[in-house]
C-alpha cells in the first residue's frame, strides 16, 4: 500500500481508541489518514475529538429512522462518501447489517474487550471475572454477519489480578486497547491483509492464530509470524 489508508471510523463514546489513532497519526507513526468519524449519538465525546483534530464528522441518530434497514442504508452511504480504504469500529455500539457489511466487506475491523472466540457481546468484564478466568484482553476482528464473530486479526491479553472487579479490569485494560489498535491499523497499513473464508490472508499466507501484542511492543508485533 503505497499512500495512507484513507479510514472512516465509527464511534458510540467517548472516543479514547480514536483519540490513540488520531495521535499516532500527528506523531507520523501510522499510514492512515482519518477523513471521515461517523457515530450514532448526537453527543458521542468522540465526535469532539474528531472535530478538534480538523476531521470530518457526522452524526446518525438511529433512533430518527424508522427501520434498521433505513439507518443502515443511511450509514452506507456517509460511509462511501469519504471512499474508505479501511473501516473501524472503535466503540461503535450497533449492529452493523447486511446493507453496510456488503461494500466494506474485507475492510471493517472491530475492536471488541475480549479475547474472543469468549464473551461476544457486553459486559464482558463481568463475565470474565464471574467465569473464574485468570486473563482477559481484547481483540481486533473483520466484521461479518455474525455478531463479534468474524476472523480475528489481533490481540492483547491480560492478567486477571484477584481484587479485579470489572471497573479496574476495563481501566487496565484501555490502554492496552488503545495499543492494539494502533498497532493492528498500522500493520493493516503496511501488509496486504484479507478476509477470506472465514480467515484472516496475510501477505497471501492464513494466520494461524491472532497476532498477539505483547508487553513491551510499542507500535508493532514483534511475534514473527513463520
Ligand atoms: C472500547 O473498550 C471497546 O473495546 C468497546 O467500546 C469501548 C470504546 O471506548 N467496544 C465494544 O464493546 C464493541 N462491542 P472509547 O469510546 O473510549 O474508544
Amino acid at each position: 500500500m503505497s499512500g495512507p489508508l484513507k479510514t472512516c471510523v465509527l464511534v458510540s463514546g467517548t472516543g479514547s481508541n480514536l483519540q490513540a489513532l488520531i495521535n499516532a497519526c500527528r506523531a507520523g507513526k501510522l499510514n492512515i489518514e482519518i477523513n471521515h468519524v461517523i457515530s450514532n449519538v448526537a453527543n458521542a465525546g468522540g465526535l469532539a475529538r474528531a472535530e478538534s483534530a480538523g476531521i470530518a464528522t457526522s452524526v446518525l441518530q438511529h433512533g430518527l429512522f424508522s427501520s434498521r434497514d433505513d439507518f443502515d442504508r443511511a450509514l452506507a452511504l456517509l460511509m462511501a462518501a469519504g471512499k474508505p480504504d479501511l473501516v473501524v469500529l472503535a466503540g461503535f455500539m450497533r449492529i452493523i447489517g447486511p446493507r453496510v457489511l456488503q461494500p466494506f466487506q474485507g475492510k471493517m475491523i472491530n475492536l471488541h474487550p475480549s479475547l474472543l472466540p469468549r464473551y461476544r457481546g457486553t459486559e464482558t468484564y463481568r463475565r470474565a471475572i464471574e467465569a473464574g478466568d485468570r486473563e482477559h484482553g481484547a481483540s481486533i476482528h473483520f466484521v461479518t454477519e455474525e455478531l463479534d464473530g468474524g476472523p480475528v486479526i489481533s490481540q492483547v491479553v491480560i492478567p486477571i489480578l484477584d481484587d479485579d472487579d470489572p471497573q479496574t479490569l476495563a481501566a487496565r485494560l484501555g490502554p492496552m486497547e488503545h495499543r492494539l489498535l494502533v498497532a493492528t491499523a498500522g500493520f493493516l497499513a503496511e501488509h496486504q491483509v484479507k478476509c477470506s473464508d472465514g480467515a484472516v490472508i496475510i501477505d497471501g499466507k492464513t494466520l494461524e492464530a491472532p497476532l498477539k501484542l505483547q508487553e513491551n511492543d510499542q507500535l508493532g508485533f514483534n511475534q514473527p509470524r513463520d
